[in-house]
């Protein structure tokens, strides 16, 4: 395989241009300390590197974090293995956001010790997205339990929700519920729910 020989100061900038978060941390006791921060690590985070080098990156955690991901994370540090995951974090400011976060260690004979590299994916709205989606399935599954004596009939799909029957309407997920609701209010009809 062909390899093109990258000067170091352009592979800096490239690491320094990037849209997502790349951290190097190292060991020190207990803990993986930063010792690399780049530019949109800050931006995602809201913390400048002068505020948080030489911190465990679980200043980023808070109530809501997963506990599985962390200790997923923590096995996969003291094994020196790669990890990926997906958990919550907490910005500067408080704000909350989906973090995609894969760690992988690296060896360096010259320095003799483990450094590890972070990269950071905010992916709050892929994840709100599918758990939307989900809630949605969710709600269609139980009315399909509630629901007997059957006229009608709802499918999904391109998430779009379609209740059919004497007359058929259409709702956006992930207002779902309340488009069904209303219209077996409205009707005062039972109804099938398929899911598509
Ligand atoms: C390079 C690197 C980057 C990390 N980035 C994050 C991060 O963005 N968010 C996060 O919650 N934890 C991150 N961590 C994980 C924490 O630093 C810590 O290892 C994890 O919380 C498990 O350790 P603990 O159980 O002692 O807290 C990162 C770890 C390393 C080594």
């Amino acid at each position: 395989m062909k390899r093109f020989n990258l000067r170091n100061e352009i592979l800096l900038q490239l690491v320094e241009s990037a849209q997502d978060g790349i951290v190097v941390a190292e060991k020190e006791g207990e803990d993986t300390i930063l010792v690399y921060v780049n530019p949109a690590f800050e931006r995602l985070t809201g913390y400048s590197a002068d505020e948080i080098l030489y911190q465990d990156c679980r200043f980023l955690q808070g109530e809501e974090t997963n506990l599985s991901a962390v200790q997923a994370i923590r096995h996969a540090i003291n094994d020196e293995a790669p990890v990926r995951t997906i958990l919550k974090n907490y910005r500067k400011d408080g704000s909350l956001f989906w973090n995609e976060l894969s760690v992988t260690p690296f060896y360096d004979e010259v320095d003799q010790i483990t450094y590890y590299i972070g990269i950071q994916k905010d992916v709050t709205t892929q994840v709100e997205l599918s758990l939307e989606l989900e809630a949605a399935r969710e709600t269609i599954e139980r009315l399909n339990h509630k629901l007997s004596g059957a006229n009608h009939c709802v499918h999904t799909r391109n998430s779009q929700l379609t209740l059919g029957g004497c007359n058929s309407v259409s709702a956006s997920l992930p207002s779902t519920q309340v488009r069904i609701d209303a219209y077996l209010a409205k009707h005062s009809c039972h109804c099938v729910v398929a899911v598509a």
